[in-house]
């Protein structure tokens, strides 16, 4: 059975080495801000950080996170605290529907921890996450309000 440590709890998942690590996330962790949109890692919906990085959860094997340390948006905040991007979303009203909201600040929070001050275009190379209500505006003011905070 494989080992995955999620949020910094190590646990074993009853799923085979395959399956998608978002499956593994919702159905055996129970953590189900993490959601599923397209399956073909093309709306980032399920964006996860696998030791760090953002990943599409969607497409990545189990097998792949084991040993590594998986981050999800019940993760982000740390002592109660809410992460910076957190806080920014909250602060400009960013979520519409919410449906993408969990991917896009994973994604965010990755973006702004390899690039602390992402210039419109480094936004728009790293955020590639869709948002069907249409938060695109939002999202850049709320990326450039945490890269201040
Ligand atoms: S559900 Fe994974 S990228 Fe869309
Ligand atoms: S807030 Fe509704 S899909 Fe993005």
């Amino acid at each position: 059975m494989p080992r995955l440590t999620i949020n910094g709890k190590s646990m074993d998942v009853d799923v085979d080495p395959s399956t998608p690590l978002l499956w593994a996330i919702r159905e055996q962790a129970g953590l189900t801000g993490t959601k599923y949109g397209c399956g073909v890692a093309a709306c980032g919906a399920c964006t996860v950080h696998m030791d760090g990085q953002a990943v599409r959860s969607c497409v990545l094997p189990v097998s792949v996170a084991v040993g590594k340390q998986v981050t999800t948006i019940e993760g982000l905040a740390t002592g109660g605290v809410l992460h910076k991007v957190q806080k920014a979303w909250i602060d400009h009203e960013v979520p519409q529907c919410g449906y993408c909201q969990s991917g896009m600040i994973m994604a965010v929070a990755a973006l702004l921890k390899d690039k602390p001050k992402p210039t419109d275009a480094d936004i728009d190379a790293s955020i590639t996450n869709i948002c069907r209500c249409g938060t695109f505006q939002q999202v850049r003011e709320a990326i450039h309000a945490a890269a201040k905070a």
